[in-house]
């Protein structure tokens, strides 16, 4: 079996704009180059930046070429290799994350870019932490939903360092890291406070959140240990640093990084956690920590690829739980 080629499906923006306008269309197989392998996707999970990017709200700093394929997270079966490539041959199943070209810059030091993972197939890059073989035992939904929640969530443990009995808040706990995250604080002894709506108050207690409160700052506890913000601006975190005891930690995976000055606080620990060089833990690691039960993913909707456009409209308009993953059949 070679690379294969011809015409695949794919989810498609023809240019900026909200991913109302994205289609399904026909377009080239993507063929790998050196050090590249070519996936057969089995699954995708749907990101932020499937329709930030696309948006065109980050301007001249992210200029896409078009069509562009949205999609960062897959899970899918090796159909070609490039040359070069010796840790993995055709029919391998993988799994992973690989940004747009265009992030190339911001992918690390060993590069994990990709042609975007909404499509039958995708081309990405090879010798990378963020790219690794799919563990026997772990389904190709649930390893395409844990890629950048699974690294994400395992790069907050590892800087924030919870010890049993600390109490926790995380904003943004429904979302896709943050279903991923709750289990895994709940499991290292941490109070876990959650914000949630109102119909996610069971799911939130069933993944190990000891309490759930609203989005509401007014309902902020005072005093915890430790603070995760997964969704609000950088720069827009006082109301959460304003919840730690003196001492404490404030932990943040969103732009820009938390300052004493925007947070109004010189007496915590503050942390923008974005480790795109897998010093934390790569896929191998996120893949040998779901066979073992510690990180579980939380699958709020499926899609099948033809609906693939409609999975990113519903996660930009829709109150969406855990992750959006599109299958691929
Ligand atoms: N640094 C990194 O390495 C890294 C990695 C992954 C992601 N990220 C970034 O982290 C953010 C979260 O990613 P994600 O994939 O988890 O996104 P997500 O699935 O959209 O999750 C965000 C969650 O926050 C909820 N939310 C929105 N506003 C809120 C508020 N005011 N208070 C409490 N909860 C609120 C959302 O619920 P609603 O549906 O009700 O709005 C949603 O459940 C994104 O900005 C992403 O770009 C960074």
């Amino acid at each position: 079996m070679g690379v294969k080629q011809g015409s695949m499906k794919a989810v498609v923006a023809a240019g900026y704009g909200p991913p109302e306008d994205y289609m399904v269309a026909e377009v080239p197989i993507p063929v790998p180059g050196p050090g590249q392998i070519q996936v057969r996707i089995a699954a995708a999970g749907v990101n932020p930046a499937d329709v930030r990017l696309p948006s065109g709200e980050l301007g001249d700093a992210v200029r896409l070429t078009f069509p562009h394929v949205p999609g960062n997270d897959f899970a899918g079966t090796i159909t070609g290799v490039g040359d070069g490539v010796t840790e993995y041959g055709v029919g391998d199943e993988v799994f992973g994350l690989a940004v747009p070209r265009v992030l190339r810059a911001m992918s690390g030091k060993r590069p994990s870019v990709g042609t975007g993972s909404l499509a039958e197939y995708a081309v990405v890059e090879a010798d990378t932490p963020m790219v690794a073989h799919r563990p026997a035992g772990l389904p190709a939904e649930t390893a395409a939903a844990l890629a950048t929640t699974g690294v994400t969530a395992r790069a907050i443990m590892a800087t924030a360092c919870v010890e049993a009995g600390e109490r926790v808040l995380v904003v943004g706990a429904t979302g896709g890291v943050g279903t991923v995250l709750v289990p895994l604080l709940a499991a290292a002894g941490a109070y876990v406070i959650a914000t949630a709506t109102a119909e996610d108050g069971d799911l939130m207690r069933e993944l190990g959140a000891a309490e759930v409160i609203g989005y509401q700052e007014s309902e902020y506890p005072g005093g915890v240990d430790v603070a995760v913000n997964l969704t609000l601006p950088g720069d827009a975190l006082a109301s959460v640093a304003a919840t730690l005891r003196p001492g404490g930690r404030l932990l943040g995976i969103t732009f820009p990084a938390p300052t004493a000055e925007t947070t109004g606080r010189e007496d915590v620990a503050l942390h923008l956690v974005f480790d795109m060089n897998a010093e934390l833990g790569g896929m191998r690691e996120v893949g040998e920590a779901a066979v073992r039960g510690e990180l579980r993913a939380t699958i709020g909707r499926r899609y099948r690829l033809e609906d693939g456009g409609q999975a990113c409209v519903d996660f930009l308009r829709k109150h969406t739980s855990g992750k959006l993953v599109v299958t691929v059949p």
